[in-house]
């Protein structure tokens, strides 16, 4: 059962087909992946959160307690005492463990937030293939890998897809569903109810590079910087450019910044290698310095920006 006055954002149409995932395990405890852990429970999922250790894991309790304190500090203005309950009973929804193989023996859907790296993920969804039930879905959240490539090294590619959420996530309204060539309707059918389960808004997508958002917004981030690297203005104009022109809520180095420059280097590294004729992916130069010198972004200090 959801918890009724925690349900956010929830948007699921009357055509919308019923949601059969009640189990889900994350696995990796970061920013993105306890940010999915706490949409999951918030809106009455059972969750098991895993992380290599009990300190991660800490971490992870910390951050998600921390947003949820932000979300019903609003909703309970008047009566602080029902947010805090509401906040631990969400908390108890979410269980947190350090074996994955344990972890998975009885879930319906496997959600991995773990680093961009494909041999970590393939060698992860590899040993978890053997001792998950049949019904249960993977699914990573990569945000530039290929799903495809990920799933290539389990015997349930029918029953594997992408599921990519966004930093802030308890924010962040969108879910991009993933289907590769070997994605089943069921399963298809199965991420979207369960992403709008999730208060999600979902779209769907092929298994292309950066799928609909990251395509977009990477390259148009390396541009940013291109602009800053030629001098064609400041990098506070830029972004003010941006959010005053645009409408945008962070000017494309602040969200350089946010997202970590480490993140956006490593992805269009990984493209260009892949795809070097694409001038759109080719990585900066100016980034490549600054994320040798440890500048990357908000979680080091500084960035583009110093905080
Ligand atoms: N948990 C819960 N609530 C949060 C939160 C969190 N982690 N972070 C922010 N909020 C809430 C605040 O409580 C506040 O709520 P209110 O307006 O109802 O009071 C609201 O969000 C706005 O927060 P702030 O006032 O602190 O700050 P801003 O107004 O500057 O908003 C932001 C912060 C939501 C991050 C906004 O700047 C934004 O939308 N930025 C763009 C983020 C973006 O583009 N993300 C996508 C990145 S790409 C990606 O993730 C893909 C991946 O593959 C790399």
């Amino acid at each position: 059962m959801a918890l009724p006055s925690l349900v956010l954002r929830r948007c699921v149409s009357s055509s919308a087909p019923a949601n059969v995932i009640k189990h889900v395990t994350v696995v990796g405890g970061g920013l993105m992946g306890s940010g999915i852990a706490q949409v999951a429970a918030q809106n009455g999922q059972d969750v098991t959160l895993v992380d290599v250790n009990d300190a991660v894991l800490s971490k992870s309790r910390g951050i998600i307690e921390t947003s949820l304190k932000r979300v019903v500090k609003k909703m309970f203005k008047d009566n602080p005492a029902d947010g805090e309950k509401l906040v631990q009973e969400t908390l108890e929804k979410i269980k947190t463990l350090t074996d994955v193989n344990e972890a998975v023996k009885e879930t319906d859907l496997v959600v991995e937030a773990i680093i961009e790296n494909i041999d970590l993920k393939q060698k992860l969804f590899s040993s978890i293939d053997e001792i998950a039930p049949d019904h249960t879905i993977f699914a990573s959240n990569t945000s530039s890998l290929s799903i495809g490539e990920i799933a290539s090294v389990t015997k349930r590619k029918d029953r594997f897809g992408g599921l990519h959420f966004f930093n802030p996530v308890p924010v962040m309204k969108l879910l991009e569903v993933i289907r590769t060539e070997d994605t089943s309707d069921d399963t298809y059918q199965k991420m979207m109810a369960w992403g709008q389960a999730v208060g999600k808004t979902c779209i769907t997508c092929k298994d292309t590079p950066g799928f609909v958002v990251n395509r977009l917004l990477v390259p148009y981030m390396s541009e940013a910087v291109r602009m800053l690297e030629r001098g064609d203005a400041t990098a506070r104009d830029i972004d003010t450019a941006m959010k005053l022109g645009a409408g945008l809520p962070m000017g494309p180095l602040e969200l350089s910044d946010y997202t970590g420059l480490d993140t956006g280097l490593y992805i269009s590294e990984g493209w260009h290698k892949k795809f070097p004729d694409e001038p759109l992916f080719k990585p900066s130069k100016l980034m490549k310095k600054l994320v040798s010198e440890g500048k990357l972004g908000r979680k080091s200090g500084e960035g583009f920006y110093k905080y």
